[in-house]
C-alpha cells in the first residue's frame, strides 16, 4: 500500500516552480534541524530550470543552509556535463552560476546579470555537489560503466543514511514526468522496475523518446524510502500522459510515474497539465 499523494493544481508553471521550490527550501531546512545536513536528489529536463530561480532568491536563497545541503541525481545522460543535455547543467548554471563564480564570461549571460544588479547564485561546498562523473568517463574512456561504478561508490561513502528496500533515503526527490510516464531513467518497461539489488544503473539509449543517448539512473526504490518527494508537471503537452499516470488503471510497467503516487509525495500541477484529469485521484 503506497497511500495517496498531497495534489496540487496551480495557475501555471511559475505557480508551481514557486510551490515546488517553496516544498524544497521546507524539506532542506527540515533536515539539516534533523540530522544536520539534507541530501536532495534533483532532476533533469526543463523542470528544474523554474525551480531553480526561485531557490537563488530571497527568501530560500537566505533561509536554507545551503552549506549543510548535498545534491544528488536521480538520473543523467551520458554527455560532458557542460553539454547543453547534461541534467546536471541547469544546476551549475541557474542555481550556482557557476562560470560567474569562475570569473568566466560564459554566455555573456551572467556577466550582464551582475550588471544589471542580480544576484549570483548560491555557493555550496563543491564536494556536497554529487554529479555522476560523466565527462571524466567520457574523457578517460573508461565508459558508462565506470561512471554508474563511482557514482554507486560514493552514494555508498557519503550518501544519506540507508533507508526503506536498503536503499539511501534522500529527504527530498524532485521529479519531472516524461511524455511516456518515465521518472527518473526509469523508462516503461525498464528492467530497473524489476531490480531489487541495484542502486545506481546504466539505462541504454532510449530509442522511443529523445534525447536517444545512454543514462544513469538510480532505482526506482528511493521513490520509497525518501522522506519528502516533490513531482512537478506542467504544460498542455503532458495533459494526455497526467490522465493516465494519475488515471484510475494501475499499471506500474507501463508508467511508471506511478511510483511517486505515494503518500510521501507532492505533485504539483498546473491547469493546463491537469486539464484531462478526470477527478484528482487517491
Ligand atoms: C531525463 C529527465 C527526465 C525529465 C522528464 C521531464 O533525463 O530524461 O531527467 O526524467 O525529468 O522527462 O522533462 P521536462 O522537465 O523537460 O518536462
Amino acid at each position: 500500500m503506497t497511500g495517496a499523494p498531497r495534489i496540487e493544481v496551480l495557475d501555471d508553471a511559475a505557480a508551481c516552480s514557486d510551490a515546488a521550490a517553496h516544498a524544497i527550501a521546507q524539506a532542506l531546512v527540515a533536515a539539516v534541524d534533523r540530522h544536520g545536513r539534507a541530501d536532495w536528489a534533483t532532476t533533469g529536463g526543463s523542470t528544474p530550470v523554474g525551480i531553480y530561480q526561485v531557490l537563488a532568491s530571497a527568501p530560500h536563497r537566505d533561509e536554507v543552509p545551503w552549506q549543510q545541503v548535498h545534491v544528488w541525481w536521480g538520473d543523467d545522460r551520458y554527455v560532458p556535463r557542460d553539454h547543453p543535455l547534461s541534467n546536471v547543467l541547469p544546476l551549475d548554471q541557474v542555481l550556482l552560476s557557476a562560470s560567474a563564480r569562475a570569473g568566466l564570461s560564459g554566455s555573456g549571460a551572467d556577466a550582464a546579470d551582475i550588471e544589471l544588479g542580480l544576484e549570483p547564485g548560491l555557493w555550496l561546498p563543491p564536494a556536497h555537489v554529487h554529479a555522476p562523473q560523466m565527462t571524466r568517463a567520457i574523457a578517460d574512456g573508461s565508459g558508462l560503466d565506470a561512471a554508474v561504478a563511482a557514482y554507486d561508490a560514493e552514494l555508498r561513502a557519503d550518501g544519506p543514511p540507508v533507508g526503506e528496500a536498503g536503499v539511501p533515503a534522500f529527504d527530498v526527490v524532485l521529479l519531472g514526468i516524461g511524455p511516456d510516464g518515465h521518472v527518473l531513467s526509469v523508462f516503461p518497461g525498464s528492467p530497473l522496475l524489476d531490480d531489487t539489488e541495484a542502486w545506481v544503473a546504466a539505462v541504454p539509449a532510449p530509442t522511443h523518446i529523445e534525447p536517444h543517448v545512454p543514462r544513469l539512473s538510480l532505482t526506482p526504490r528511493i521513490l520509497a524510502a525518501a522522506v519528502s518527494v516533490v513531482v512537478v508537471v506542467h504544460g498542455a503537452g503532458k495533459a494526455a500522459i497526467l490522465a493516465s499516470v494519475l488515471g484510475p488503471e494501475r499499471d506500474e510497467r507501463r508508467w511508471p510515474a506511478q511510483l511517486a503516487r505515494r503518500e510521501n509525495a507532492t505533485w504539483f500541477l498546473d491547469r493546463a497539465a491537469a486539464a484531462e484529469l478526470p477527478t484528482l485521484p487517491g
